[in-house]
């Protein structure tokens, strides 16, 4: 069972300082391009999405009011995105499922922000009726795994050479799952 701890609004980071995390809006288009645009190509290799792609943050943006998908960001005092985090709700028969999606700006990584993140995502999907979460990462990503695993998630299975990334690289994917609390 996945833990219940998750919450938005103001929080306090291991390293002193304070973002807010909020819901996503229509007026952040801008600001989550900027981030996209920040994270590092080491980062963007292995990302589901491209978020240096325009099309990509229209997409995310207009999804704002979607009843399947919920967004999270965390923004700090002088509105910049430092931190993204989804949870979209999966068709059809596994319509209870909810698979989420996080990524911390480098330079606020290493301060709890991640776990944060996760905590309040995991609650968002408890609230619009998921009752199991499943995040899939590259097999190689230790600080994922550390976070879903101290949330209560267990990996429920592995995918071999299932991801490509944008060099051509064939990567395995684990696929960690958790049931959540109605
Ligand atoms: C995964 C990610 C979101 C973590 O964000 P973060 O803000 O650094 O996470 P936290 O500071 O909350 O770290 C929580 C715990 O995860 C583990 N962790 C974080 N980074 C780690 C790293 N580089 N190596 C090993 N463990 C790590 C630690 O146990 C850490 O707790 P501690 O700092 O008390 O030791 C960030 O590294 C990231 O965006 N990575 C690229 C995208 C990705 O892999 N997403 C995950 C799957 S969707």
């Amino acid at each position: 069972m996945a833990q219940r701890i998750g919450a938005l609004g103001n929080v306090a980071l291991k390293d002193g300082r304070s973002v807010m995390i909020r819901n996503l809006r229509d007026a952040d288009r801008e600001a989550l391009a900027t981030f996209g645009q920040s994270l590092p190509k080491n980062d963007l290799l292995y990302l589901e999405q491209d978020f240096t792609h325009p099309q990509i943050i229209d997409h995310l943006v207009d999804g704002v009011n979607a009843e399947h998908w919920r967004q999270i960001v965390a923004i700090t005092h002088d509105e910049q995105i430092v931190g993204y985090t989804a949870a979209l709700r999966m068709p059809g028969w596994s319509n209870h499922v909810a698979n989420i999606q996080l990524i911390v700006q480098p330079a606020y990584r290493r301060s709890g922000l991640g776990m944060q993140l996760a905590q309040a995502i995991v609650e968002e999907a408890r609230d619009f009726g998921a009752t199991k979460v499943t995040v899939d990462m590259l097999a190689a990503l230790n600080a994922g795994q550390a976070i879903f695993s101290r949330l209560g998630f267990a990996v429920e299975g592995q995918l071999a050479r299932h991801a490509i990334d944008r060099d051509g690289n064939l990567h395995d994917i684990v696929i960690m799952s958790a049931f959540v609390r109605v």
